[in-house]
């Protein structure tokens, strides 16, 4: 997440990426090295990459958008950075198709950007008016489609499952009641309903009220871009395209997917070896894929939280390839494992 700001001037914004330095010191840049940026957003983290050594990137997002954005970032490293408008669960593709060698980093830096935010025709802001889009590659469903459509139920689950709101079958009641009425077209009109059922009583969290329509339009950005099937699947397959040490950073903004990259991580480093509810023991330790360099998450500092407070709920979590071989059979690597794991959400 990055924020992005416009000048009193009314100049061009300007966009400051999250835990800039806890990115670089953790993933140990060296020239010559090839790392990959899964998120490439507005390019704030790919741009310090480049600038502190002579490595190279790979820069991927699945928004053409964020690619236009980085001719700037291309004509300054016109040897160094390739861009890939694609999704990074298609990490292994990539670099199957276009670098034949393993990379030393990989970044995801979860979620969407203030160039989406901020842009009220994206529709992923309750603060501004827009249609109820939310789509990250400008394909598929769209937000207007699942409040519109869904079985009143289905958006319940969804509600409930992606946005942990409390009150979903509440929300989605209202819904279902408007939309016999009138489309559900605009950000506003669905912001509207949201509080009408809710209200903001009960809304409080460590002292502050989150707005009633949070939880309800990060379940439904959620649903549509399949934010968490795309985490599930590029995860346990990632050790094969990773040098020993290489390291793997994934900084989450929300619980539900800083859960899952959590989960995966304790598997991928034999964490959860003999206590996992998902999976019977696995008995060698030294088969283990990654390690932990560091024993615990990082946050941003305060003084980063002030001076961009959506970096708030940002959570930092990394692991580093070891020298074990990867091997496709292991128990680890079963989706299904983690769709029970994402059914436990549900
Ligand atoms: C939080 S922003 C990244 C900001 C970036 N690190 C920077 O410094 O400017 C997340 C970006 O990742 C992209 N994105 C999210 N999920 C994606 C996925 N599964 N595949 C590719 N891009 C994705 C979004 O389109 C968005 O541009």
């Amino acid at each position: 997440m990055m924020i992005s700001r416009t000048s009193s001037t009314g100049g061009p914004s300007h966009h400051v990426p999250v835990m800039l330095r806890e990115v670089l010191d953790i993933l140990a840049l060296r020239g010559g090295n090839v790392y990959v940026d899964g998120t490439f957003g507005g390019g704030g983290h790919s741009k310090a990459i480049l600038d502190s050594c002579q490595c190279n990137l790979l820069a991927i997002d699945r928004d053409i958008k964020s690619i236009e954005i980085g001719k700037e970032l291309k004509e300054k490293f016109p040897k160094r950075i390739k861009f890939y408008n694609q999704s990074f669960s298609e990490i292994p593709d990539i670099l199957d198709q276009n670098l034949n060698k393993k990379v030393d980093g990989v970044l995801l830096d979860l979620g969407i950007s203030s160039l989406q935010l901020d842009n009220p025709k994206r529709g992923f802001s309750f603060q501004k008016d827009g249609p109820l889009d939310m789509r990250m590659a400008n394909k598929g469903i769209t937000a207007s489609d699942v409040v519109n459509k869904l079985k009143e139920e289905n958006l319940a689950i969804v509600i409930r499952d992606f946005g942990e709101e409390r009150h979903s079958k509440i929300v989605a009641k209202k819904i279902c009641e408007h939309r016999k009425n009138k489309k559900i077209e605009s950000t506003y009109q669905l912001s509207e309903i949201i509080e009408k059922s809710i209200g903001w009583s009960y809304r409080k969290q460590k002292g502050k009220y989150i707005h009633p329509s949070t939880r309800t339009f990060q379940a439904i950005r959620i649903l549509i871009n399949q934010e968490l099937e795309e985490i599930i699947s590029v995860l346990p397959n990632i050790a094969r395209y990773i040098n020993t040490e290489g390291r793997v950073v994934i900084i989450t903004f929300h619980s539900i997917e800083d859960r899952i990259v959590k989960n995966i991580f304790d598997d991928l480093t034999g964490q959860n070896m003999g206590v996992s509810r998902y999976y019977p023991e696995r008995s060698n330790i030294d088969e283990k894929l990654f390690m932990y360099p560091n024993k615990k998450f990082l946050k941003p500092t305060n003084s980063e939280i002030l001076e961009n407070p959506r970096s708030r709920s940002a959570k930092l979590r990394c692991i580093q390839r070891t020298k074990a071989i990867f091997r496709e059979n292991l128990d680890i690597y079963s989706t299904n494992k983690y769709d029970k794991i994402l059914s436990e959400l549900r």
